[in-house]
């Protein structure tokens, strides 16, 4: 029987989940896959952590060093978050030939470069199935499941937290505010909950699918990111009025000449794509293979067990073989000048004749053809209205969208959505 022995580094919410795995399960993964994992040591502030859980304080380790120096530990696992001291930690431990599991995505999207290269100067491992989308298993599946295929499209709603906000704005009508609370109450969102709610959590994790999916390192800078602190409650009226949903995406695209778009950005979502369905916390990603054609994966992308699932997979994944099966994505991708779409506008204007009229010409000076327009209401001498585009480029729409801003007449662009088909 292989046995192999494992540090966990940092017992919060993923760390002792997967302690917790690797020990109530160990039989079931011993009988079913013939490795025998166990955890020799766990790092973390102080042997009070592991009490508290009530593990054994001989666990514990102080420092890093007390984990590289040991040669029996085989497998680091790194819960720890952050870019550092995490991205120190895993960069001795692959130097020192052990392998790593991480579900660290901010560490990987920023620094996979270098992790990469001291995995291979180590001759060690590197695993990240819990760095996207918790316990869907979204990278076995690109890197295993998707070989005969062109990968054009992986599409996801790969934040949990601004899921659930979203959905309890549209489907109980709670304010931003009062979703975000409770969102923070549930332990969704935490005290700061910037890296959710302004989309560099979905940044960091489209940046690492992205990459798998097209085989070309698409590097965070190319990712476009707009979160849903913008999102109002009349956007979501609009879009469920006209049979949408609104989604935060992650959107990455390849098109036929290379080029990457890779984007985070609230959508409205047609009420019969698969994405809408998607509702609470959950997440799913939408992969389309030139020969697989549509796949969606949908499951909890956050939270203690299911995060464990993946990190332990990767343990067991790693301990049966002697290196990660990843596409090469070390060339960049290259950035799509453009992309089209349609565009849910929403602007206020002095109620008077001809402004309607003025707000069109302004889109016909730009290509910009209309699919709907809706004077919604009118107020004190100023009228909302809201506009479905038919399919335009992005780059036409915001010249169009300036020139409307300093239009005599139009008071303010209250927003503008992508409305994907
Ligand atoms: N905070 C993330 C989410 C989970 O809400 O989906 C960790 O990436």
């Amino acid at each position: 029987m292989k046995k192999i022995k494992v540090a966990i580094m940092g017992l919060g919410t993923v760390g002792g989940g997967t302690y917790d795995a690797l020990t109530r399960n160990r039989d079931s993964i011993r009988s079913g896959y013939g490795v025998d994992v166990e955890v020799k040591k766990i790092l973390d502030r102080s042997p009070d952590v592991l009490a508290s859980r009530g593990i054994d304080t001989a666990f514990f380790a102080r420092t890093i060093d007390e984990i590289v120096s040991d040669k029996e530990i085989g497998i680091v696992v790194e819960t720890m978050g952050g870019l550092e001291p995490a991205g120190s930690f895993v960069l001795k431990a692959l130097s020192a030939g052990k392998s790593v599991v991480t579900a660290n995505k901010e560490l990987l999207a920023k620094r996979f470069g270098e992790l990469n290269a001291a995995a291979e100067k180590g001759k060690a491992g590197l695993y990240f199935e819990a760095s996207c989308v918790g316990g869907v298993p979204v990278i076995r599946t690109l890197t295993e499941s998707m070989q005969a295929n062109r990968i054009s499209e992986i599409t996801g709603i790969i934040n949990g937290t601004t899921n659930y906000i979203l959905t309890r704005m549209s489907e109980d009508g709670l304010t931003y505010e009062a979703a975000l609370e409770e969102a923070q109450k549930l332990g969704y969102a935490e005290a700061d909950p910037t890296a959710d709610v302004e989309g560099f959590d979905a940044a960091y994790k489209l940046s690492i699918l992205a990459s798998l999916a097209f085989h070309a390192k698409v590097p965070l800078s190319i990712v476009y990111r707009e979160g849903i602190t913008q999102v109002r409650p009349r956007d979501i009226s609009a879009a469920a009025s006209m049979g949408y949903t609104v989604k935060l995406l992650a959107v990455g695209k390849q098109n036929p000449d290379g080029s990457v778009q890779a984007r985070v950005h609230p959508a409205f979502v047609p009420n019969s794509h698969p994405l809408a369905s998607v509702r609470g916390a959950f997440n799913a990603v939408f992969l389309k293979g030139d020969f697989s054609d549509e796949i969606m994966l949908y499951g909890r992308g956050a939270g203690s067990y299911p995060t464990a699932s993946a990190v332990v997979s990767d343990v067991v994944y790693c301990a049966l073989r002697s290196a990660p099966l990843y596409p090469d994505f070390g060339k960049p991708a290259t950035a799509a000048a453009d992309f089209d779409s349609q565009y849910y506008i929403s602007l206020c204007v002095t109620d008077k004749p001809g402004m309607l009229a003025s707000v069109a010409s302004v889109l016909g000076r730009h290509g910009i053809s209309i699919s709907k327009m809706q004077q919604v209401g009118a107020a004190s001498g100023s009228a909302d209205v809201t506009i479905l585009t038919h399919t335009t480029g992005e780059s036409s729409l915001r010249a169009a969208v300036a020139e409307m801003a300093s239009t005599v007449g139009v008071g303010k662009i209250n927003a503008t959505v992508r409305v994907i088909k």
